[in-house]
């Protein structure tokens, strides 16, 4: 079992089609994949964290990483996970309704959300994932 975390630049509001497209496919494809997911926008940042077999991950990144739809991706992290966290092939979230910065208990002065969370601990990452999906055993799904 792997996980993977990168952060990018969203290029479509979450709003769009296009975002709606993204969703669907990626509930389809992770499903067939074996991978399930969690993407959360904040600040015009979009923060994804993946769990599954590490080649899955690997397979859907190669996609993922040449996709117009944002820019600048980073991973932040790669490696087992302690426990599988996620039930859902693809959960989404975004601020203000779920907020990585409120959780963390606000930004330093001058600190952004892209900074704060360029500069997390991986573990904070998760656990703040953690909180933003039902907790059902991924067999139910
Ligand atoms: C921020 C972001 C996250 C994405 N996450 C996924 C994902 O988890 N799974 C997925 O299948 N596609 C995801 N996509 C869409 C893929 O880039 C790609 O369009 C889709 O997998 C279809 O791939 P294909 O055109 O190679 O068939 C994401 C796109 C963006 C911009």
């Amino acid at each position: 079992m792997g996980s993977l975390i990168f952060i990018s630049e969203a290029l479509v509001p979450t709003s769009s089609v296009e975002m709606a497209r993204i969703y669907l496919a990626s509930r389809r494809r992770n499903r067939r994949l074996g991978v399930t997911s969690h993407l959360h926008h904040e600040d015009g940042i979009f923060l994804h964290y993946f769990e599954g077999p590490p080649g899955a991950i690997e397979t859907l990144l190669l996609s993922i990483r040449c996709d117009w739809r944002h820019r600048n991706m980073r991973v932040l992290h790669r490696g087992p996970p302690k426990e599988r966290l996620l039930t859902e092939w693809m959960g989404f979230s975004e601020a203000p309704e779920a907020s990585f910065l409120r959780w963390m208990g606000g930004a330093p002065d001058g600190i952004t959300p892209e900074q704060m969370l360029e500069r997390a601990e991986i573990a904070d990452i998760v656990e703040f994932i953690g909180t933003l999906q039902p907790n059902r055993s991924v067999s139910a799904v």
